[in-house]
């Protein structure tokens, strides 16, 4: 198995949920973890938490869905700690609502932060990782993505686009030893499957974050010319 350590990551969404569960299991690898997300005190949290495992963390404030501020954002990253080895795309906002219900403003924010959000920021961390022959992208879509259902059609169509997105630029990007791994979790108890009421969060029952960040380190430690594309993760027995 490869080792982490001494890597550098950014994960978006990693104030809180399974962004935060997977920057703690990174760190724990001995990886330098920058967490990102809009919320300034959780994210200072976040990284006073990882410091304690006795690796670098810091974090950077950004909108995933503003294309200049991920830009700006992202420049400034790299200046401060080098190129990227390992991105973790997994901002995202959940949101349900009934078709005719769903304003078109509510749509396009969803569309916005699930699909475009990923999208700036692979088109901002992949040009380093391409000159530097190494890299891997894990995208954070959904089950919901690979399934429409009543209620669900903005945030499918968010992840149903990612799923695309995410497959066709593995297929680019894997001839520069860049590694694009598309998951698609199903509920997991976070604030967001919370605030959806998907679960009560019974750990006996509910996948809880970690047990997605397990996923994704098993996943980032195979053997360079082993490239997993997706995955799903369901609880055994809900
Ligand atoms: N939990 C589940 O059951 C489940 C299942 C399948 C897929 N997922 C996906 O997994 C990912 C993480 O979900 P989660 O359950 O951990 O959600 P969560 O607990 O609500 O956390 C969402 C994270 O994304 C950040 N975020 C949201 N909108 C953002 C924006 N516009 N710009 C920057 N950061 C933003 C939040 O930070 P701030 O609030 O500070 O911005 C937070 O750190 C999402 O993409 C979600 O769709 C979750």
């Amino acid at each position: 198995m490869e080792s982490l350590k001494n890597k550098k990551a950014l994960v978006t969404g990693g104030s809180r949920g399974l962004g935060k569960a997977i920057a703690l299991a990174l760190a724990s690898e001995g990886v330098h973890v920058v967490v990102t997300g809009r919320d300034e005190v959780k994210l200072s949290e976040t990284v006073k938490e990882i410091e304690k495992t006795g690796v670098k963390a810091s974090y950077a404030i950004f909108d995933v869905s503003n294309e200049e501020k991920v830009k700006e954002s992202i420049t400034e990253v790299i200046k401060d700690v080098g190129a990227v080895d390992i991105l973790i795309n997994n901002a995202g906002i959940g949101e349900f609502g009934g078709f005719l219900e769903l304003s078109t403003e509510r749509f396009e924010k969803i569309i916005q932060t699930n699909l475009f959000g990923p999208y700036y920021i692979m088109k901002n961390i992949l040009p380093a990782m391409v000159e530097q022959k190494s890299g891997d992208v894990v995208n954070v879509a959904s089950t919901a993505g690979l399934k429409g259902g009543p209620m669900t059609s903005a945030y499918t169509a968010s992840k149903a686009g990612l799923i695309g997105l995410s497959e066709s630029v593995m297929y680019e990007m894997r001839k520069h030893n860049i590694r694009v791994c598309t998951l698609t979790p199903s509920t997991i108890a976070t604030d967001m499957s919370k605030d959806l009421n998907l679960t009560d969060g019974n750990p006996e029952k509910v996948l809880q974050p970690e047990d997605f960040a397990e996923l994704v380190i098993a996943q980032l430690k195979l053997n360079k010319r082993a490239l997993m594309t997706t995955a799903s993760l369901f609880s055994t027995n809900p």
